[in-house]
């Protein structure tokens, strides 16, 4: 483990103030971790909630907090995010780091190791090192120019993944099959087992069922620790997968073509 614990504390009087009824405060989860903290408890996690609850917001602040550029890429001591560059919560986001988490913050060959994937700029990041002539050290040797989309980020994750480090990621299945989500799980388990910590933003059921990671869902009263089967993204897609007409009609207006 490497993250136990995020607060939001008060910033002393030359700090810059929070707002409270500004974004991101305004965001429930936001607001929840301002006024409680939030436990990491176990080495793989999970943030699952609803477009708009906040994952994105929350997984970026950690990268910024911890040194990772959030706009992806890997743990840098040369590129650590300036306070005045930071997100408006990477700026108060406050991590309690556990004693190997300041270990490696603190030595740049190891904070190296840790790696912010985001489905967004993944793509641009492999064409930059695909462009190299020659491997650069850490990478991969295959050119993943000429894989699919998926192949190709089932590389990168398996390549950048491969030592303890700090793992975030944002919606790591927006490229990956059914397929290729399971063997995402392999991979989250064995890093959980061989202590690197993932902290993986997802609408993945898939994903979310990595065995012995604790799942926290953000919703409007903030956040809560809860187990797969209870989250409301499983009952969903249970529910769609056995009859998917009863959610079809709320969203077709001809009734006859989807009974
Ligand atoms: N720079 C910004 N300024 C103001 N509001 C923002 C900004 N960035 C995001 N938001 C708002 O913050 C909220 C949380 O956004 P965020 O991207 O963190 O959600 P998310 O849980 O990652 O959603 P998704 O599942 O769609 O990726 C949303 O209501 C969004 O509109
Ligand atoms: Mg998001």
């Amino acid at each position: 483990m490497f993250v136990r614990r995020l607060s939001i504390p008060e910033p002393w009087p030359e700090e810059e103030p929070i707002d409270r009824t500004e974004w991101p405060y305004t965001i429930p989860c936001v607001a929840a971790i301002a006024e409680n903290g939030l436990e990491f408890t176990h080495p793989v996690t999970f943030l699952v909630g609803e477009n708009g609850s906040g994952k994105s917001t929350l997984v970026e602040a950690i990268a910024e907090a911890y040194g990772i550029n959030p706009r992806g890429g890997r743990g840098s001591m040369k590129r650590k995010v300036p306070l005045e560059d930071r997100s408006p919560l990477g700026r108060h986001l406050e991590l309690e780091l556990t004693p190997q988490g300041a270990r490696y913050a603190a030595n740049r060959k190891l904070k190296s190791r840790s790696y912010f994937l985001r489905a967004e700029t993944a793509f641009d990041f492999i064409e930059f090192i695909s462009s190299f002539e020659y491997i650069l050290p850490g990478y991969w040797q295959d050119d993943l120019r000429t894989k699919s989309h998926g192949e190709g980020f089932l590389t990168v994750l398996r390549t950048v993944f491969s030592e303890p480090g700090l793992y975030l990621m944002d919606e790591p299945e927006a490229a990956l099959s059914f397929a290729s989500c399971l063997q995402l799980v392999g991979l989250f388990h064995h890093l959980g087992k061989t202590g690197a910590q993932v902290i993986c933003a997802t609408h993945s059921p898939i994903l979310a069922s990595t065995p012995h990671a604790d799942i926290i869902e953000l919703d409007d009263d903030g956040f809560r620790h809860t187990k797969w089967a209870d989250l409301q993204l499983v009952d969903h897609w249970r529910r769609y997968l056995t009859k998917p007409e009863f959610y079809l009609r709320h969203v077709i207006d001809d009734s006859d073509e989807v009974t």
